[in-house]
C-alpha cells in the first residue's frame, strides 16, 4: 500500500480487523517502528477526534507528529495548473507538497468538499494534488468524498460488538441544521460492502448517496421498515447528492429515538447534535457505542500508519 486514501486501499478487511484488535490489545508493541519518523497532519478543516487520535496513534508507534491548521496558519495554497497567481493564493501545491515531504515521512490531510461544485469535489482536488506532488505516503483524514479512517474504525467496532454472524446493519440519514458532506456515509457504505453483514441504507427521497458507491445495497425510503430487527444503526446526516449539496427538507421525524432504535446498538462518527440527530435517551443509554467507536479511531489510524511505515 503506497497511500491510504480510500476504503479500496484495504486489501483484506478481515485481516485488517484482526491486526487492529491486536494493536488495541498492545498499543505500544511497535513503538520502535516509527522512531525518528515524522507524521505531518495538515488540517484545512476543523477536527477533534481525527486530530487527536491520529497523533496518539503516531505517538504509540514512536513517531513525531507535527500539526498545521493550513487554512488559518499557512499561506493560501493554489491548486490550479498554470494559474496566474495574482489573487489571494500565495503558494502553489507543487512547492508546498514538495517542501512538506522533506519534513515528513508520511503526510495526513483533511480537506472537506465545497458542496457547491460537484465535479471539483469528485475530482478530490486537494487530496489528489498531495498524492501527485508529495514524495511520501498520503493518509486521508477526511476528504471531499471519503473518510476511510472512520470507515475502518466503524468496521472494527461492529466486529467487536456483533453478537451473531452476519448482523443486520442499517445506515440511516438523520436530520441536521446544516448541509453536510457525504464522506462518512460513502466510506461506511463501502466498508460494509466488504464485510459479511446484512446491510441496508435508509434515507428520505432525494437523499440517495452516489449510486456508484452504494451499488447493489438496498436503499429504503421508509426508515421504520429499514430499521426492523437491526443489530446496529449508524446515523449520519448528509446533504442531497442529486441536488448537490442542498438541504431538501429538515424532516425531524427521522431523528433517532429510543423506540425507533429498539434493541439495536447506536453508532455515529461524532460530533453529533443532541436532540436533532439523536435524542439524549439514546446517547445516554447502554445502546450507544459512540464513545467506544471514537476510541477505536486510534487503533484504526495506528494500523494504517504501521502499514505505511513498513513500506518506508
Ligand atoms: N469523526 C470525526 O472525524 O471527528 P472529527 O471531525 O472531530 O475529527
Amino acid at each position: 500500500m503506497k497511500h491510504y486514501t480510500s476504503i479500496n486501499d484495504i486489501d483484506n478487511l478481515e485481516e485488517w480487523i484482526v491486526d487492529a484488535k491486536a494493536i488495541k490489545k498492545n498499543p505500544l508493541e511497535h513503538r520502535k517502528l516509527g522512531k525518528n519518523k515524522t507524521l505531518g497532519l495538515l488540517f484545512f478543516n476543523s477536527s477533534l477526534r481525527t486530530r487527536l487520535s491520529t497523533q496518539k496513534a503516531a505517538l504509540n508507534l514512536g513517531m513525531n507528529p507535527i500539526v498545521m491548521n493550513v487554512s488559518n496558519d499557512s499561506w493560501g495554497i493554489e491548486f490550479g495548473d498554470g494559474t496566474v497567481m495574482d489573487g489571494t493564493t500565495a503558494e502553489h501545491i507543487k512547492e508546498a507538497a514538495a517542501v512538506v515531504s522533506q519534513y515528513c515521512d508520511i503526510i495526513a490531510v483533511r480537506a472537506f468538499p465545497t458542496l457547491t461544485d460537484k465535479a471539483k469535489d469528485e475530482s478530490e482536488e486537494v487530496l489528489n494534488a498531495f498524492k501527485k506532488y508529495a514524495t511520501v505516503p498520503i493518509v486521508n483524514m477526511e476528504s471531499a468524498t471519503a473518510h476511510p479512517l472512520q470507515g475502518l474504525t466503524d468496521a472494527l467496532t461492529i466486529s467487536e460488538y456483533a453478537k451473531k454472524e452476519r448482523p443486520k446493519v442499517v445506515l440511516t440519514w438523520a436530520p441536521h441544521v446544516k448541509a453536510l458532506p457525504h464522506a462518512v456515509g460513502n466510506s461506511f457504505a463501502q466498508v460494509m460492502q466488504k464485510m459479511d453483514v446484512d446491510f441496508v441504507i435508509t434515507n428520505p427521497e432525494g437523499y440517495d448517496l452516489n449510486p456508484e458507491i452504494t451499488r447493489d445495497v438496498p436503499v429504503l425510503h421508509n426508515q421504520e421498515e429499514a430499521m426492523k430487527n437491526a443489530d446496529f444503526v449508524y446515523a449520519k446526516n448528509w446533504s442531497s447528492y442529486e441536488n448537490y449539496g442542498q438541504i431538501l427538507e429538515t424532516n425531524k421525524s427521522w431523528m433517532i429515538t429510543k423506540s425507533l432504535l429498539g434493541n439495536a446498538k447506536f453508532m455515529h462518527c461524532l460530533p453529533v447534535r443532541r436532540n436533532v440527530v439523536v435524542e439524549d435517551a439514546v446517547l445516554d443509554s447502554d445502546s450507544s457505542l459512540v464513545i467506544q467507536q471514537a476510541n477505536n479511531r486510534t487503533f484504526a489510524a495506528q494500523l494504517v500508519l504501521k502499514k505505511l511505515l513498513e513500506t518506508l
